[in-house]
């Protein structure tokens, strides 16, 4: 068979009979019970199969940010797109196109920040000061910090603590705990109420740990929350309900423009 070079890559190796991905092949990874999908995750965008440490750590992010109920914009929107007649595919890519800086995708942004604190050099707590003073000079939300309705995120505490397990076992170096750490002490000092550390932010640090490039957090994130959308259009199309909208019927939105008033 001709090759042409139109596409190249390092994935996936197709030809009649033969599917590969970075060598190994299809039939093998199917068998093996020591391939998870995390690991196949990784196996796809990294080019190896990971340590069983790195797998668990890659699915515990991905477990806690599948769903976050209807109130979640992403699940929300699945769901009402589910009842305008479109199909399951549809309803997923309408989750996934909300997934932007400020819900679902502040990771990418937190990973970003991390990176250049630990490439600064400097020592943690002062860079961290002083990105915070730009951050408040520009009235801008830390990524990865606060949440609509949860004082704390309950996710928050059992990532952070795989991650503590993994840097004490000496497995990850656990540089962007302490960065993100010391960013969540310097925004709540002097606060009644404290700032910790969302979904997205924990999530953040795990794929800054593993060494995943800020834009695949993201598209990690998308990934993990794609199963919630999966889930909830699906449910959502067992209740035949059409054209649903973001409130009940019976609820207006509070219209403020001008008064009733004849065309000219
Ligand atoms: C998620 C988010 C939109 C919630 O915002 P919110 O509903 O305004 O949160 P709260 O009302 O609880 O905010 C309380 C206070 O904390 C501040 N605050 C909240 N999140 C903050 C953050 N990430 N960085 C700095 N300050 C923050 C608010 O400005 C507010 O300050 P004030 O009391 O001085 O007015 C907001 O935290 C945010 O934009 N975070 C960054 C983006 C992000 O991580 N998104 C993923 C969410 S899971």
């Amino acid at each position: 068979m001709q090759k042409s070079d139109w596409w190249h890559t390092e994935i996936s190796d197709i030809s009649p009979g033969v599917i590969r991905y970075h060598g190994y092949s299809v039939e093998q990874l199917i068998a093996s019970e020591g391939v998870s999908v995390g690991s196949m995750i990784w196996l796809m965008t990294r080019g190896e199969i990971p340590t069983p440490l790195q797998a668990k750590l890659l699915e515990r992010a991905m477990i806690a940010a599948v769903d976050h109920g209807p109130q979640a914009p992403s699940i929300a929107i699945a769901r009402m797109a589910m009842t305008c007649g479109v199909d399951i595919n549809n309803a997923m890519a309408s989750a996934i196109n909300v997934l932007g800086d400020v819900h679902g995708g502040a990771g990418q942004q937190l990973m970003e920040l991390v990176s250049e604190i630990i490439a600064d050099g400097r020592p943690v707590e002062v860079v961290v000061s002083e990105k915070l003073r730009e951050f408040r000079a520009r009235k801008k939300h830390i990524p990865g910090f606060g949440h609509r309705f949860h004082p704390r995120d309950p996710r928050r505490d059992p990532l952070l603590r795989l991650v503590e397990q993994a840097r004490d076992a000496g497995e990850i170096e656990g540089k962007a705990l302490e960065v993100t750490l010391e960013i969540e002490k310097q925004i709540s000092a002097g606060r009644t109420r404290p700032i910790p550390m969302n979904i997205d932010g924990a999530t953040a640090v795990i794929y800054s740990e593993l060494g995943f490039s800020p834009m695949l957090g993201r598209g990690l994130f998308v990934l993990s929350r794609s199963i919630g959308a999966l889930a909830h259009a699906n449910e959502e199309f067992q209740s035949q309900m059409r054209n649903k909208g973001p409130e009940n019927r019976t609820v207006l939105p509070n219209y403020q423009g001008a008064a009733p008033r004849d065309v000219p």
